[in-house]
């Protein structure tokens, strides 16, 4: 039984709080209770705070168009400050956001875009060269390395202001350790505020002209990005937002990762790109982006009164969207868990309903700026692989554990390069 088009009050879920079965199985929990429940939205509590949970590509809609939600106290503190931070395009709506939405969405679709995907394939190439014939290399370190030197020579920081191993380590634990809570989660806070700073030092030197950034780098415009009030963005707020354009793409390392995973268990697919044959590339990194588990869910504060199928949602109520449930929901993806590049082509799912990185449009709403540079990185990262041999070594088959946010694959994805 289904709530779509019916007008049926929206359940609640059984116990008094879910956080703790939620943290304990962020990816498959919410899934598995609208599926007890014959729904795709139901209400619970996560963190003692009322909230309805939401699945499915017509929930992604409701959640991501027509500004019904904000994003305010939407995560809690440490989240916010190791994914966003204050004053960013995230935390904006309205007209403010579309005018900073514009500036990134300028950067990061079209010519950039394919710059990014040049400099991914030098820096993978080169970088999978000097591995050749070394001992098993750990994935989740290797890959976020390479990716920070993509990012950082893409955003046209210049060579003497870099420090890759650095930057790499603080930009990859803010991804790592945004879903947790702990000593790491603290240490990782610290070496965000160690790359705020330098990020800020940086716009100040480039303002003030002492440093010089190339024109139509990524440093050079945000560095000139205006406020609602035609000023220059504070230099904190303008830091804030050249790392939400670095920290991302070394969170690309994730996809990457798991894009291997699925080579190395689909070794047609693996043969087929090391001959040279990308027909179904495409379809490939369609399927790393739906099946791979990175942001389970994403919430929001309804700014007005709302309905669902008939039911309200009452003004500042919290409603969270289920991401891996609706990228797994039978009724878009026939045989959902099953990785099947060719589905697209056989009208079995529509790429464009893919919500890892949201949904709506880039530029009015909240959906993910990145979404074509990470198809990019991706993509550009399997061709650079499939150049070279290689294989996963370590315990077989590897096995993610879902446990973990982001999950992992356990013990690392760990290659030799031939
Ligand atoms: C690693 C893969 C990525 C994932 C899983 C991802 C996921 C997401 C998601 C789910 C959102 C929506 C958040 C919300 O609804 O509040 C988002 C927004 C955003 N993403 Fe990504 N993203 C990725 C890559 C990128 C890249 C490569 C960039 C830029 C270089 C980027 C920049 C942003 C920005 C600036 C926003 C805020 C947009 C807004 O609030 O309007 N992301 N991302």
């Amino acid at each position: 039984m289904s709530t779509r088009g019916d007008h049926v009050a929206i359940p609640t879920a059984p116990g008094f709080d879910s956080s703790l079965p939620f943290l304990a199985d962020g990816y498959r929990f919410l899934s598995r209770t609208a599926d007890a429940l014959g729904t795709d939205a139901f209400r619970t509590r996560i963190a003692l705070r009322p909230i309805v949970v939401v699945r499915g590509v017509e929930a992604a809609r409701f959640f991501y168009e027509g500004g019904r939600f904000d994003r305010a106290r939407a995560l809690p503190p440490t989240v916010v400050h190791l994914l966003q931070d204050r004053g960013s395009v995230q935390t904006l709506e309205g007209e403010s956001h579309e005018r900073r939405k514009t500036g990134f969405v300028d950067l990061l679709v079209g010519s950039s875009e394919e710059r990014l995907a040049r400099l991914a394939f030098e820096e993978f190439s080169e970088r999978l060269r000097g591995l050749r014939g070394s001992g098993p290399i750990a994935m989740h370190d290797e890959l976020p390395r390479i990716l920070t030197a993509v990012a950082l020579r893409w955003a046209g920081v210049p060579e003497h202001r870099r420090d890759d191993e650095q930057r790499a380590d603080e930009l990859w634990q803010m991804v790592r350790q945004a879903g947790s809570f702990g000593a790491g989660t603290w240490r990782a806070l610290l070496l965000r505020r160690r790359s705020e700073r330098w990020a800020r030092e940086l716009i100040a030197d480039v303002r003030d002209g002492r440093e010089a950034a190339v024109e139509g780098t990524p440093l050079a415009a945000v560095a000139r990005w205006t406020g609602d009030d035609d000023q220059p963005l504070p230099a904190a707020v303008a830091a804030v937002e050249l790392l939400n354009l670095l920290r991302p793409i070394v969170a690309v390392a994730h996809f990457v990762e798991f894009a291997l995973l699925a080579l190395h268990l689909e070794p047609a697919y693996k043969a087929a790109f090391h001959d040279g044959e990308f027909t179904d590339i495409d379809g490939f990194v369609h399927e790393v982006r739906r099946r791979t588990p990175f942001f389970p869910a994403v919430a929001g504060r309804a700014t007005g009164d709302l309905d669902w199928h008939g039911d309200g949602i009452d003004r500042d109520s919290w409603v969270m969207l289920d991401i891996y449930g609706t990228n797994h929901d039978p009724s878009a993806w026939p045989r959902p868990q099953s990785f099947d590049p060719k589905r697209y082509e056989r009208g079995e799912g529509d790429a464009r309903n893919i919500v890892a990185q949201g949904a709506g449009d880039p530029v009015a709403d909240h959906r993910c700026p990145g979404e074509p540079a990470t198809e990019a990185l991706i993509g550009t990262a399997i061709r650079a692989f499939s150049h070279m041999r290689w294989s996963a070594v370590g315990p077989q088959p590897p096995k993610v554990r879902y446990r973990s946010l982001p999950a992992e694959v356990v013990g690392g994805l760990q290659v030799r390069v031939f």
